[in-house]
């Protein structure tokens, strides 16, 4: 059973005069990468195939974020009518491929993909919540509120079976140190930056990653502010097995904030010279 329905969102409350222009590509991209998730499930139920309990919450998770990816879709659509999701879905669909029917997790072992799993709830539950604060549409609102919410259900998911393996695997601190990590590093890899490509470029524009993580991330970057990040790093904390409001959560996460603060810079200049080539709408204020 999911925990909200789509049909149950408020559309009819969609104000097209609050929508923040800077948002609509990151909610398109976004819907992407969501809606994928039916193809995350195979590789899940692939590799934990000796774990029908796993399997089939993994199968309802997937029906989730497959609803994420509508309901973002579908908002898109209501803020630029003229997008095509489904077109946009379909290419993204086409040249994004998971391997769906692996052995093996490719964090090297099944905690170890239990603890990835947890650091991608961790950045969606931080993400969508960022974004439902910082916008004034209604309807984007209560979207993120929905999701946000599913997503941090999704960390306890992953973290309750996590700990079951982690009993059996005995992973050390280090591997799982490494694992969350790695998983941190990958965010800006190929699958938002092809994602924001595909729903935000024109057909037959050549796919450039550094073009595209800076359209993502100069403008997401702009909608964290520093409680988001600190739950965050309790959120990571507690998937490695430390103290998630202690006093070395919180230096990580004035780190992190840091650094989230320099490459945000970095992000929007990119950015916004490159939409002052091409007129495109400028990220939002920090
Ligand atoms: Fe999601
Ligand atoms: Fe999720």
């Amino acid at each position: 059973m999911k925990h909200w329905r789509i049909e149950q969102v408020a559309w009819d409350r969609f104000d097209p005069a609050r929508v923040e222009p800077s948002l609509i590509p990151l909610v398109k991209a976004a819907a992407m990468v969501e809606r994928n998730g039916d193809d995350y499930a195979l590789y899940l139920t692939s590799i934990f195939r000796d774990d029908p309990d796993f399997r089939q919450a993994a199968l309802h998770w997937a029906e989730e974020e497959v609803q994420h990816g509508e309901a973002l879709g579908k908002w898109a659509t209501l803020a630029d009518p003229g997008w095509d999701f489904r077109a946009a879905f379909a290419r993204y669909r086409e040249s994004f491929k998971i391997n769906t029917t692996a052995d093996a997790s490719i964090r090297g072992s099944l905690t170890g993909e239990l603890i990835a799993r947890c650091m991608v709830e961790t950045g969606t539950s931080s993400y969508y919540t960022a974004l439902g604060e910082g916008t004034a549409e209604p309807v984007l609102k209560e979207i993120c509120r929905l999701i946000a919410a599913d997503e941090y259900r999704h960390f306890k998911l992953f973290y309750d079976h996590m700990k079951r393996y982690l009993a059996r695997e005995n992973l050390s601190f280090l591997q799982r140190l490494r694992v969350a990590a790695g998983r941190i590093g990958e965010s800006e890899d190929d699958e938002l930056a092809y994602a924001f490509h595909c729903s935000n470029e024109a057909p037959g524009t050549p796919y450039d990653h550094d073009r595209c993580i800076a359209g993502y991330m100069g403008r997401a970057m702009g909608y964290y502010r520093y409680h988001h990040i600190e739950r965050g790093m309790g959120m990571i904390f507690k998937s490695i097995g430390l103290e998630p409001r202690g006093r070395l959560s919180g230096l990580a996460a004035r780190g992190a904030w840091r650094l989230l603060q320099w490459r945000r810079g970095r992000y929007a200049s990119a950015l916004a010279a490159k939409e002052t080539r091409a007129g495109v709408a400028a990220p939002a204020a920090a």
